[in-house]
């Protein structure tokens, strides 16, 4: 059985752990007010909040509900648009949409309001861009989005009200209902999803759910979120661990990250949207193996290690660049997950960048994505390793221009002639995302841009 809460009602239900929340909220609960668009996680209409209680606290984040299964949100609150009133009038960030005329069909506006106080209960409330980026995965069609732009910049000052983000503040101002006050003790007595090891491993599932919904709709499913051995980010002994389960999110607003790589959330807003961030996994981007993963290129260009681990607890080790065989095929054994990724605390001196160009600038897939890091010693590179992708059938690690650099001073002629040795390791096919000729120009001119 399946517990949580949904708005203020305790849930208690028998569906399948890979049943679809937004199909339970919509068809089993008759709640309409989250929306049924594209159904992969592109429009944000269904967008849902989920609370994890965390040191007694109800830490919240946005979701896809058409992408999230039930499993996923075991033992958690969940908060459609129906729960976010506290009595019959509009909230603050309802009555900014309206004045602002941020709605016209409606349709899109569930999805809005919901983001936006998923925006209100973050540690950034209050930032406009951050206000920005918690709707980033939300689309209307209507409206040109500038009025909604307006009324996001309304709430945001609102939220300036309050110097500490807290649920109290925001219950006293209407933001949210009162039986937030009592969802911590009532998340507490719930019960968690007992973790089944032998089932097929999910993540967040918006990969799974986008290629593959029917071969897991009736699967026995091991969901890594639910699962403490796979999650958290440490750094020490010289290194930096990042469990299998770690969303895209967590490392975009982890200290240790922001502490060694200061543009990682320029970065990482070029990846999906916030809500796929908020349950997109690291090792489900590597497993997916998709040949322009975001994370992969990132973590590929930090030469990162793999610890993969199987039913009998039997570790081994592989480099992410060996991890990947041929298109979609990667080193896993039948019966084995990935348990973390490590790589070495970058040093003094260290350079690290990451280059994506997709059709659109954000929420979208890349044409060509690269990263590199390296390391100077009185001026030399003392170790480089250099990741692209969208050039060939697997996400490609430069060996040859790693190889060439190595020792060698970052002077444009050094640079230049590496990016010939670059295009000569690989062969890029056209296809819907650019010509060979157009990606072949892109990853030359981003190899620059890493040393601009
Ligand atoms: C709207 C949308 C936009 C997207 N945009 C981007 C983008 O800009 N860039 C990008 O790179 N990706 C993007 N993606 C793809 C996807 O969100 C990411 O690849 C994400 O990181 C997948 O993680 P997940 O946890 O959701 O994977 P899941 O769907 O849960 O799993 C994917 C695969 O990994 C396996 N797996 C999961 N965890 C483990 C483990 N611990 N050990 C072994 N196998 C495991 C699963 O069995 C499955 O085969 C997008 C997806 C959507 C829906
Ligand atoms: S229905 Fe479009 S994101 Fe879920
Ligand atoms: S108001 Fe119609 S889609 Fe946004």
């Amino acid at each position: 059985m399946i517990q949580f809460i949904l708005n203020n009602k305790l849930i208690k239900t028998e569906k399948s752990a890979s049943y679809i929340l937004l199909d339970f909220i919509r068809y089993d609960q008759h709640l309409k007010g989250t929306k049924s668009g594209c159904r992969e996680g592109d429009c944000g209409a269904c967008t849902v909040l989920v609370g994890t209680l965390e040191n007694g606290k109800v830490n919240y984040k946005s979701v896809a509900s058409c992408l999230t299964p039930l499993g996923n949100i075991a033992g958690k609150h969940v908060v459609t648009v129906e729960g976010l009133n506290a009595d019959k009038g509009l909230n603050p960030i309802q009555h900014a949409l309206d004045e602002h005329a941020g709605t016209q069909c409606g349709f899109c506006t569930p999805g809005f309001v919901v983001s936006l106080t998923g925006h209100a209960l973050s540690k950034n409330f209050g930032k406009y861009d951050e206000a920005i980026n918690s709707v980033s995965g939300n689309i209307c069609r209507c409206t040109g989005y500038k009025s909604i732009e307006r009324a996001t910049k309304d709430i945001a000052d609102g939220l300036k009200a309050t110097e500490e983000n807290s649920q109290d503040w925001l219950i006293k101002n209407k933001y949210l209902p009162e039986y937030f006050y009592d969802i911590a003790n009532r998340l507490a007595a719930i019960e968690n999803l007992p973790r089944n090891k032998n089932g097929k491993i999910m993540g967040g599932g918006t990969d799974l759910y986008v290629q593959k919904p029917d071969e897991i709709s009736d699967a026995e499913i091991s969901f890594a979120l639910n699962n403490p051995e796979l999650k958290g980010i440490s750094e020490e002994n010289g290194e930096i661990t990042v469990g299998a389960a770690v969303t895209a999110n967590e490392i975009m607003y982890s200290d240790i990250f922001n502490k060694y790589f200061p543009e990682i959330k320029t970065w990482f807003k070029l990846i999906s949207s916030e809500q796929i961030r908020n349950a997109g996994t690291v090792a489900g981007n590597f497993v997916n193996a998709s040949p322009i993963g975001d994370l992969t290129i990132f973590f590929l260009a930090l030469n990162a290690e793999l610890t993969v681990t199987n039913n009998e607890n039997k570790e081994r080790k592989i480099l992410l660049k060996d991890f990947f065989k041929s298109y979609k095929q990667v080193d896993l054994n039948k019966g084995e997950i990935i348990k973390n990724l490590k790589f070495k605390i970058p040093k003094e001196n260290f350079k690290f960048n990451f280059e994506k160009v997709s059709k659109r600038t954000y929420m979208d897939i890349a044409s060509v994505n690269t990263a590199v890091s390296y390391t100077l010693a009185n001026d030399f590179i003392e170790d480089i390793h250099i990741s692209g992708g969208g050039l060939a059938a697997i996400p490609k690690y430069f060996d040859k221009t790693r190889n060439f650099l190595k020792g060698k001073k970052p002077t444009k002629e050094n640079i230049r002639a590496a990016s010939d040795i670059l295009l000569s390791e690989v062969s890029p096919i056209s296809d819907i995302r650019g010509s060979k000729e157009y990606k072949q120009l892109l990853l030359k001119q981003l190899f620059f841009a890493h040393f601009e």
